[in-house]
């Protein structure tokens, strides 16, 4: 009888949303935690993959597997789809740590966060990456000032006063080093300061074929090595004329080139799409073959997925306390929700 009911209500929900179900389909999703282990591995795939992906600004990590769903494949394998909060870390895409290795920004540095709704498919037991749709914000002004009311904002990243800033701290970096002049290929970020009055400037850079004495006389003969280097500056140049500019320069990595930056970009020409913004958005900056469009995979096997119960507010400490009601039954016998959103890892936004 109870599996009657079962069968029942189960052909009414796929009737009321009229999915098509072939012969030999498997009805039901499989059920996975938010911080399931197998979980975690999908979005580690996941963020690996947007972050080799990235083609401007900075690295990001993972801060919490948001949602997570699993679907049977047609004919074999299972779809994952995850929504993943990320936030920015201080690691520009040159630099060749891996995100896993570099610092998040702290939350007093004006933080920025990224959310990515990833589909991967996982057959014999590894995941690829077949679609990603991401985007990226700055916290808002009014979070910043109630965390830290003296925390520089973003500032604008074609703003002048930026610019400016960036080449004058470059010039002073290039005429302290006569053995090589670096390029400007990118302003990563920048805050604009009162008391002191300065601008404070983060950009990455590409090593040159040029000297600095070459570059006085041919600078736009000054090119990347064949072995291409990049760097990373940063600096802080104070209005009355005080600058200070430290940069590294990583070693050539075979097989990493950033043709777009050192080809687009040379001389620090900032995005389009990033004139008038603070920052890099992951919306418009990857490539890749896991495109933006999620229609690609007509391999998707029709289920009988359980309708979205009302998730509770995010709350860290929530699914650890006893006396919090258990998760919410799905309106499928014997069929229980995933624990969403998962732990945090680093702070919440
Ligand atoms: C990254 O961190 C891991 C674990 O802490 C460490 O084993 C590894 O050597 C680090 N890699 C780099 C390139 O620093
Ligand atoms: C740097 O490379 C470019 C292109 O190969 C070349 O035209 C230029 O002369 C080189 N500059 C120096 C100083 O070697
Ligand atoms: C500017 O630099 C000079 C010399 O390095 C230093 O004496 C002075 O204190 C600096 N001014 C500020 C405002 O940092
Ligand atoms: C920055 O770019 C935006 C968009 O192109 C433009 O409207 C704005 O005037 C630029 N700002 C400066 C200071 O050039």
């Amino acid at each position: 009888m109870k599996a009657l009911v079962a069968l029942l209500l189960l052909t009414q929900l796929l009737n009321c949303k009229s999915i098509p179900v072939g012969p030999f389909q498997p009805l039901l999703s499989r059920v996975i935690d938010c911080d399931d282990p197998e979980s975690e591995e999908a979005a580690a795939i996941a963020v690996d993959y947007i972050n080799s992906h990235n083609l401007h600004g900075y690295k990001f990590a993972l801060n919490s597997i948001e949602k997570i769903k699993v679907l049977p494949r047609r004919p074999t394998g299972e779809l994952f789809l995850l929504e993943l909060d990320l936030l920015q870390t201080e690691c520009h895409i040159v630099n060749p740590l891996p995100a896993e290795n570099c610092t998040v920004r702290p939350i007093t540095d004006h933080v920025v966060e990224g959310e990515c709704d990833v589909k991967l498919l996982k057959l014999d037991g590894s995941f690829s990456m077949l679609s990603r749709k991401c985007h990226s914000k700055p916290d808002s002004a009014e979070d910043i000032i109630q965390i830290c009311p003296d925390c520089p904002l973003l500032a604008v990243l074609n703003d002048t006063r930026v610019i400016n800033a960036v080449n004058l701290a470059l010039a002073q970096y290039n005429g302290e080093h006569e053995d090589v002049y670096l390029r400007l290929v990118e302003i990563g970020r920048a805050q604009i300061l009162h008391l002191p009055d300065s601008v404070s400037v983060e950009f990455a850079v590409v090593v040159t074929n040029c000297s600095g004495k070459d570059a006085q006389e041919h600078v736009d003969g000054c090119l990347p090595e064949d072995q291409v280097r990049f760097g990373f500056c940063k600096a802080s140049v104070l209005t009355e004329g005080n600058i200070t500019v430290s940069c590294e320069v990583y070693g050539h990595q075979a097989g990493v080139t950033h043709d777009h930056l050192t080809k687009e970009h040379l001389g620090g020409e900032i995005p389009s799409l990033s004139k008038g913004f603070k920052h890099h958005d992951l919306r418009h900056f990857h490539r890749g073959p896991a495109q933006d469009t999620s229609d690609s995979s007509s391999q998707e096997a029709p289920v009988a997925t359980p309708p979205a119960a009302p998730v509770a507010k995010r709350d860290v400490g929530a699914v650890l306390d006893p006396s919090h009601p258990p998760p919410p039954i799905d309106p499928i016998p014997g069929h229980r929700l995933p624990l969403c959103p998962g732990r945090i890892r680093h702070y919440q936004v």
